[in-house]
């Protein structure tokens, strides 16, 4: 069974929105990284390159499913946040974008009755919960400790 056109076109956007997310956490890599917190931009490259696998994964299981995948325009992705506190609040916010996304498309494929899909995409409706709650615990140990403990954190992150 192949995929239908609907959720074909879903993981296109799913694969443009991991690619967007990649990018977003190499520009927050870049921003740490200027700053001398290079525990925090370490730990921004390994979510950046998570995010490329989750695209790759998508468009290895859309061909092998017969979809077209076109790779298309990056939007471009902030470059400047106030402080940590702002950054992983951006985060946080992201990954939950990211998890309705991802429903979505097991929405698309419960309707397509696609089970494949529905599998393969399950992996990733766990992953989200994961990716939220990471975001969630560095944003409250951040707020509770202050910027004055940054240095902690930075280390903390450093062995991501
Ligand atoms: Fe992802
Ligand atoms: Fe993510």
């Amino acid at each position: 069974m192949e995929l239908s056109q609907k959720l074909t076109e879903a993981f296109n956007a799913q694969v443009n929105a991991e690619m967007w997310s990649a990018n977003l956490y190499l520009s927050m890599a870049v921003y740490f990284q200027k700053q001398g917190l290079n525990g925090f931009a370490h730990w921004m490259r390994k979510q950046a390159s998570e995010e490329l696998e989750h695209a790759e994964d998508m468009i290895n299981f859309t061909i092998d499913r017969g979809g077209d995948i076109q790779i298309g325009q990056v939007n471009v992705v902030p470059t400047a946040w106030g402080n940590a506190i702002e950054v992983f609040e951006n985060v946080y916010k992201h990954e939950c974008h990211v998890s309705q996304m991802i429903d979505n498309l097991v929405n698309i494929a419960e309707a397509d009755k696609d089970h494949a899909s529905r599998d393969f995409l399950f992996k990733y409706v766990r992953e989200q919960v994961e990716e939220e709650s990471t975001a969630k615990s560095i944003l409250e140990q951040l707020k509770a400790y202050g910027e004055c403990h940054i240095a902690i954190m930075d280390n903390k992150l450093s062995k991501r």
